[in-house]
């Protein structure tokens, strides 16, 4: 999207849960880009990774999960960005001209952090290593070790330290502490259940004060109430003055969902993560809660990541969207265009167990099988079971993500023959 600035570039996060029976890959290897000012709609059937998605870019996946590759770039400077991008690509290119013993070497010494897998370098043939570390898709380990080695012939400005702080917009290059001081000030996020998120024992205004003095450091106690006013008047509580004495249990479902978004915003964050922030409420406050949602992020300029898995949903409010299957974005595209032109069998399933408006079906349809285990390593697509368009070549191959109109990605065999699209 020329011109627009990202605001979160994720790339190949891979996060992973080390069970006794196996390891579980949730996110394998996902690829997203939210810029400034837009909302990004994440969808699929549970147990695809939204969640995951989510917690991973708040760096707070529960044990014995493991973020164990990528990056999760955010608020990088356009300047280090553009920098980045070139280096990578020159440790690309000087990757692919080292010999076996070095990227054995170097296969050996970045593997486990970028790939999860512990392996004897050594033993290892030229295909395994183009397994691991794909020649067009050097993990940052790869990058890190190019910029040590050629510090030296780097121009001053850009020795180790500064090349090294060229990564350092990654979230997971962050302590502890400038998570907590990023989540909720910088990012933050609504769950799907705002009676989990809200503390049964303390009012509205307790709650909401609290989080304003921490992350806006105001603790007089006129002005707090003033600003906790302004953020519930701007969720359009009507009488906010009253809701701030209640407590939770005394709010209905779509008033608490309200207080949430008012929490979530108080400190008007550059992104705000929305978890299926409507599916507790029944469908009239749904709505509310949507027009609201969608009319916040116009006024106050923040981006939005809307998780759900109702195609509906994301329709009504987002401006893009990532569709994901078994932990992988399998296509990506602007609202328009992905209801107009869906290109990946499984979005186009989806879309036909959707109803539509003034059209009538007796039984919509629905996407046959269920999801697959991520506990199995796939092989090739994660779909193939489900698949109505499956050939030989998707059980071997994993496809790759391809570019087939500006803006509009999709990972399916159909769609990565060497002439274009291989069948319509
Ligand atoms: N605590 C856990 N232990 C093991 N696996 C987990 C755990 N939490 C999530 N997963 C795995 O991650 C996958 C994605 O979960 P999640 O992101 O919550 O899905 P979604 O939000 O799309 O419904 C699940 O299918 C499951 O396999
Ligand atoms: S790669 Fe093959 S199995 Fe996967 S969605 Fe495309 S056609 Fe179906
Ligand atoms: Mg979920």
């Amino acid at each position: 999207m020329p011109g627009r600035k990202p605001l979160l570039e994720i790339v190949g996060l891979r996060t992973q849960f080390f069970l006794h029976e196996g390891v579980v890959t949730a996110l394998d290897g996902i690829d997203f880009t939210v810029y400034e000012k837009e909302s990004v709609g994440i969808v699929g059937e549970t147990g695809c990774g939204k969640s995951m998605t989510a917690f991973s870019i708040l760096r707070l996946v529960p044990g014995p999960g493991k973020i164990t590759a990528g990056n999760i770039f955010f608020m990088e400077p356009q300047d280090v960005r553009q920098r980045r991008m070139q280096l990578e690509i020159e440790a690309q290119e000087w990757y692919r001209r080292s010999s076996l013993v070095e990227k054995k070497k170097l296969v050996a010494l970045y593997d486990y952090r970028d790939t999860g897998r512990k392996k004897k370098a050594k033993k290892l043939t030229p295909a395994q290593i183009d397994k691991i570390v794909p020649p067009d898709r050097v993990p940052t380990g790869v990058t890190r070790y190019y910029l040590a080695q050629n510090a030296k012939t780097m121009p001053a400005s850009d020795k180790v330290g500064r090349a090294a702080a060229l990564f350092s917009f990654d979230l997971l290059t962050r302590t502890d502490d400038q998570m907590r001081s990023i989540r909720g000030k910088s990012i933050s996020m609504i769950f799907q259940d705002p009676a989990t998120a809200l503390d049964p024992v303390f009012t509205v205004a307790y709650q909401l004060g609290e989080v304003i003095s921490l992350h806006q450091g105001i603790y007089d106690r006129a002005v707090l109430d003033k600003k906790i006013e302004e953020v519930l008047k701007l969720v359009r509580i009507a009488a906010p003055v009253n809701v701030m004495k209640q407590y939770p249990h005394e709010l209905s479902g779509g008033m608490k969902q309200r207080v949430m978004i008012a929490l979530a915003l108080s400190c008007s964050p550059s992104l705000l993560i929305a978890d299926e922030p409507t599916t507790a409420l029944d469908v009239t406050i749904q709505a509310q809660i949507l027009n609201l949602l969608r009319d916040l992020m116009r006024t106050t300029g923040s981006s939005m990541m809307l998780i759900t898995h109702n195609l509906g949903v994301v329709a009504e409010v987002c401006d893009r969207i990532c569709v994901m299957y078994a932990g992988r974005i399998v296509e990506e595209a602007e609202t328009f265009e992905l209801f107009a032109n869906p290109r990946h069998p499984y979005t186009a399933g989806l879309l036909a167990a959707f109803p539509k408006l003034g059209e009538r079906k007796d039984e919509l349809s629905v996407i046959r099988g269920t999801v697959p285990n991520l506990m199995r390593p796939f092989q090739g697509c994660a779909f193939v079971e489900r698949c109505e368009k499956a050939t030989e070549v998707c059980g071997e191959d994993m496809p790759r993500r391809v570019e087939i109109s500006p803006g509009h990605f999709v990972s399916c065999h159909l769609w990565t023959g060497k002439e274009g699209p291989n069948v319509r």
